[in-house]
């Protein structure tokens, strides 16, 4: 397995903190080198919960951490918003979480539509002149804009959601073009394609050959589950 082309994502947590610090450790033993969190996941309970192993931890936590923001659940649902306001509350959050004065990499977690672009481009600037994160990406951004905020050098990541729906060879072509990176996210479909074509490491190892110059950013609730990747 490749493993440092791996990513663990942190939308959904374990039960316990004790088996989340399990799988961190079996993480960064295995050669993964970034986890993956967003201000809304679990209300702000996975980068807590990472904070917390990276204070217990000390200087042997290595991993690096990106999260997102910009997205919230209200009443239940999630909503979108990229205005000022929010995105600097929520990065203001995410340090906090994390225990960090700055944020390895920072995502807008969604497209706004009611954002444009002047003003993605002044908000993009004005999260940098923080000085309080080193690199900002996109996820789930239109492809014009995308390539546009990569082309500007604005953003160096994106995020996008593996499966048929995406037309890839586009983003990897400006990516490549930029040297920008690509992470794809939810390869098992959130567990559905282990229930139908079995075994999460060849599901991965499939991708990762099909797709050779991405990361993939993979859910596991279970020690277990990650330990499997190897068979
Ligand atoms: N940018 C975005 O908008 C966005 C959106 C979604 C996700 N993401 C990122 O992508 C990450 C991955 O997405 P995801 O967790 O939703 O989906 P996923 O990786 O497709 O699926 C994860 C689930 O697959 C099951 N699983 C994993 N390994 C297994 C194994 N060996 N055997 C059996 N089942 C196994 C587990 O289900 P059970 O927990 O039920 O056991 C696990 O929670 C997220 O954590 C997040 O970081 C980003």
């Amino acid at each position: 397995m490749e493993w440092n082309r791996l990513i663990y994502g942190t939308y959904r947590l374990p039960e316990s903190y004790k088996d989340f610090k399990e799988i961190i450790s079996i993480c960064e033993r295995k050669g993964i080198r970034w986890i993956d969190s967003a201000h809304m996941y679990n209300h702000q309970e996975s980068e807590r919960w990472i904070g917390r192993v990276k204070k217990e931890e000390g200087p042997r936590f290595k991993l690096k951490v990106a999260t997102k923001c910009g997205k919230s659940y209200i009443n239940g649902e999630p909503k979108i918003d990229l205005s000022e306001k929010t995105v600097f509350s929520q990065l203001n959050n995410s340090l906090k979480n994390l225990g960090v004065k700055k944020i390895d990499l920072l995502f807008l977690h969604d497209y706004d539509k009611n954002l444009n672009e002047v003003d993605l481009i002044k908000l993009i600037k004005s999260i940098r002149s923080t000085g309080r994160v080193k690199a900002i990406g996109l996820s789930n951004f239109p492809f014009d804009i995308t390539k546009r905020m990569i082309e500007k050098k604005l953003v160096s990541v994106l995020q996008l959601k593996y499966g048929k729906s995406i037309n890839y060879a586009l983003y990897k072509s400006v990516c490549q073009k930029h040297g920008a990176a690509l992470w794809l996210y939810r390869p098992f479909n959130k567990g559905k394609s282990i229930k139908k074509r079995g075994q999460a490491g060849a599901i991965l190892k499939r991708i990762l050959s099909e797709n050779k110059d991405s990361k993939i950013i993979f859910g596991a609730t279970k020690t277990s589950q990650i330990e499997s990747f190897d068979y």
